[in-house]
């Protein structure tokens, strides 16, 4: 018998050449988690959303238009909503800043053609995907920065908490940032110096996400007219900076298996945090344009009409049941259904669908 040294090394943690570029970059030092997160998500050749499939059942998360293309549907309810408001603006462009593969993208397209011709013939769609995007052929597909239209609706579902975040540590000196390190063996953290944050947690982690404030104002420049909807898994600020929430919000995914350690499956697992939406709507506000919600996505599904769709279905059994479990996760008060939907509106009258009081 002859054991052999079975060891992986670094890839025991994720992808090694990933672990080699971050250690590289570290130069023997500490980065900041942001950077790390960054690197780890979106390193030019090894990171994670470099790669297609992550997101589905064979992937590592489930998002809502890869459940079923009834929520696509409604998003393309509520654009032409908009789009009538408007006046029935030609052309009426609809961007989609973090599009993925284009699972949104086809079934607002599908259903726009499907229900109403006059529409789709003036739908300009605008997928803006830095990383793997799709390959649909009726959407344009583009690298930011884009070109601003005049009519449109910009959308973005999970955009913002798949930005790489800062993250801290309450102390009695004040918030001190978490950098990581390469110890020879695995990536350590460390703590920087304290920095200044209004109205900062005094104990426990949270994060900060640099990027999400101006993302949201050049999104809201992106329509003279028309609007942004926005879902995302996030609390307003109080509660997501709230006492009670000592280990902050960031997560790790993979294989559909959810864990808050960040140091493995390096480049091959999400990571992600929840949104400040006080910070998003505050963006909305900002740039001119009214401020709609939170609401639970739960809530805007069923107030738009989303059961309907699966009442319709009655006549074919099998997809009447497709349709009701899709609703049933869509909605799922401990799952997608406590995404929070917010939306900003520019020269529309009226209530966006979906954002009205409850009766
Ligand atoms: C969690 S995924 C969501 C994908 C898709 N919206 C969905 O719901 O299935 C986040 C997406 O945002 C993209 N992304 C990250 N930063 C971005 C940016 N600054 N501009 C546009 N897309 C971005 C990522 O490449 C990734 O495709």
């Amino acid at each position: 018998m002859m054991a052999l040294d079975l060891d992986p090394g670094r890839a025991a943690l994720g992808n090694p050449r990933l672990i080699a570029a971050i250690v590289a970059e570290m130069d023997g030092g500490a980065i900041p988690f942001q950077r790390f997160m960054e690197l780890a998500l979106y390193h030019p050749e090894h990171g994670y959303y470099r790669k297609r499939g992550r997101i589905g059942r064979q992937g590592d998360f489930l998002t809502s238009p890869v459940i079923h293309p009834m929520f696509g549907w409604a998003v393309a309810g509520w654009c032409r909503e908009v789009w009538e408001r408007l006046g029935r603006p030609s052309p009426f462009t609809i961007f989609e800043p973090g599009a993925g593969e284009g699972h949104l993208a086809r079934a607002v397209l599908d259903w726009a053609e499907g229900r109403d011709p006059a529409f789709a013939a003036v739908v300009r769609y605008v997928a803006i995907e830095p990383n793997s995007p799709g390959d649909d052929p009726r959407v344009s597909w583009q690298a930011p920065p884009v070109a601003p239209a005049d009519a449109g609706v910009v959308v973005a579902n999970e955009l913002f908490d798949a930005f790489p975040v800062r993250l801290f540590e309450g102390t009695p000196r004040g918030p001190v940032e978490v950098y990581v390190r390469w110890d020879g063996e695995r990536f350590v953290e460390e703590r920087g110096p304290v920095a200044t944050i209004d109205d900062a947690p005094a104990e426990g982690r949270f994060e900060v996400n640099p990027a999400a404030y101006p993302a949201m104002t050049s999104l809201c420049g992106l329509v003279e007219r028309g609007a942004v909807l926005v879902f995302d898994y996030g609390y307003p600020q109080e509660e997501l900076w709230a006492p009670w929430r000592t280990q902050g919000t960031l997560l790790c995914f993979y294989r559909h298996t959810a864990h808050e350690n960040p140091y493995i499956h390096v480049g091959e697992q999400d990571l992600t945090a929840h949104v400040n939406l006080s910070e998003l709507l505050a963006a909305i506000d900002d740039a001119g344009m009214q401020a709609w919600g939170p609401v639970s996505q739960r809530e805007f599904l069923y107030s738009i009409g989303l059961p309907g769709l699966v009442e319709a279905a009655r006549g074919d059994l099998q997809e009447y049941f497709t349709r009701r479990r899709a609703l049933e996760q869509l909605t799922d008060g401990a799952g997608l259904g406590r995404i929070r939907v917010i939306a900003g509106t520019r020269d529309i009258d009226g209530t966006p669908p979906g954002f009205e009081p409850l009766p």
